[in-house]
């Protein structure tokens, strides 16, 4: 991506970066560098419907109407005070700093890209978040929505641009090709879709938010481990990464960067620290000398057939399967 980042530790998009105490905290504590919680669409386009609204009528009579857009609460603040955040992070840190920008269309918010640019971020990561709901749009369709999108805002700015994908495409190693194609300097992968859960009782939907486990590490490990010298670009982990050994996996199926969200809002940023003393202790009682030695190591690079050996792989780990591992006669009660 062109960053020269001084270990592959990050914390990724969310309210570790909410004010400038904390973004000085994640710099204290190590971290190579920084993405920003995200600015969204939804809060441009609010924003300036309000102010075009102020501008016509010349009163607040009609406010109320305002309530209509969807509330973003105490989530993050307005576009201009994120702009300031990250001047100010930039003015008051050496991290490396990536702005975060949370959208699907490409309508006049996209223009916060190169606002973002001029606030003196280094890099910035789009999150586009899409359920498609709709019977009558197709993978085709959706997938074209991601790659104008990522081709307005790649034209939009000078600074990198990662795109922080969803795993659920039919071809995702094809799909991430076209998104490389389209102007994304970096893949993240990946998107973290948030599940909302039924409440039986209530007859409600409630929204869910449950921080991840490390398990849930394997799916974009997985995944990097397939693109990793199919796709020419760089790939970022996030998802599960909870200790050093989440990192060293990461690197060895070919990330460049580890990102940590849910530990990080779990046990507070100074586990950064420890992952990063852990990591090093590691690699020196391996013998490692550089994260670049280990870096794509167990991908599939080499793999000839890399179809075959998911195929094969499938069936190897159905077959070891095995009816009463323990002799405890437990199965089959
Ligand atoms: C409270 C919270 C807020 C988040 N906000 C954002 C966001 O604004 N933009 C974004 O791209 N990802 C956001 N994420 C997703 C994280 O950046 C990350 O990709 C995801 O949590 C998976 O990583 P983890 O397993 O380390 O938590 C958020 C996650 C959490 C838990």
């Amino acid at each position: 991506m062109g960053l020269t980042l001084k270990n592959p530790i990050v914390p990724s998009s969310s309210p570790v970066s909410y004010t400038l105490d904390r973004i000085k905290m994640v710099e204290d504590a190590g971290a190579g560098a920084l993405v920003m919680y995200s600015l969204f669409e939804e809060q441009i386009v609010q924003e300036s419907r309000q102010l075009d609204h102020h501008l016509s009528y010349f009163t607040e009579a009609f406010a109320e109407a305002l309530d209509w857009f969807p509330d973003m609460g105490a989530y993050n603040i307005g576009p201009e005070e994120y702009l300031v955040l990250i001047q100010e992070a930039k003015e008051q840190t050496d991290l490396p700093i990536i702005g975060s920008l949370n959208g699907l269309t490409n309508t006049g918010w996209t223009t916060y890209a190169k606002l973002i640019e001029e606030a003196g971020a280094d890099a910035l990561e789009l999150n586009i978040y899409y359920i498609p709901t709709q019977t009558d749009v197709s993978g085709a369709e959706v997938e074209q929505m991601y790659i104008d999108l990522v081709t307005e805002i790649n034209a939009t700015i000078d600074i990198p641009l990662a795109v922080k994908m969803t795993p659920f495409f039919s071809a995702p190693v094809h799909m991430a090709g076209r998104l490389v194609e389209a102007g994304a300097d970096a893949l993240v992968l990946f998107n973290r879709f948030y599940q909302p859960d039924l409440n039986v009782t209530d007859l409600r939907v409630e929204p869910n938010l449950v921080l991840s486990s490390a398990d849930e590490l394997l799916l974009p490990l997985r995944w990097t481990a397939i693109m990793y010298g199919r796709v020419p670009t760089d790939f970022a982990i996030t998802t599960g990464v909870q200790t050093h050994v989440e990192v060293l996996k990461s690197m060895m199926a070919g990330a460049k960067v580890a990102m940590m969200a849910s530990e990080l809002l779990r046990r507070g940023v100074g586990r950064i620290t420890q992952v990063l003393e852990n990591l090093t202790f590691w690699m020196e009682e391996n013998e490692y000398e550089s994260i670049t030695q280990m870096q794509g190591s167990l991908s599939q690079q080499h793999a000839a057939n890399p179809d075959r050996f998911e195929r094969a792989n499938y069936r190897k780990t159905l077959a070891s399967w095995r009816d009463d591992p323990a002799g405890q006669g437990l199965a089959f009660k």
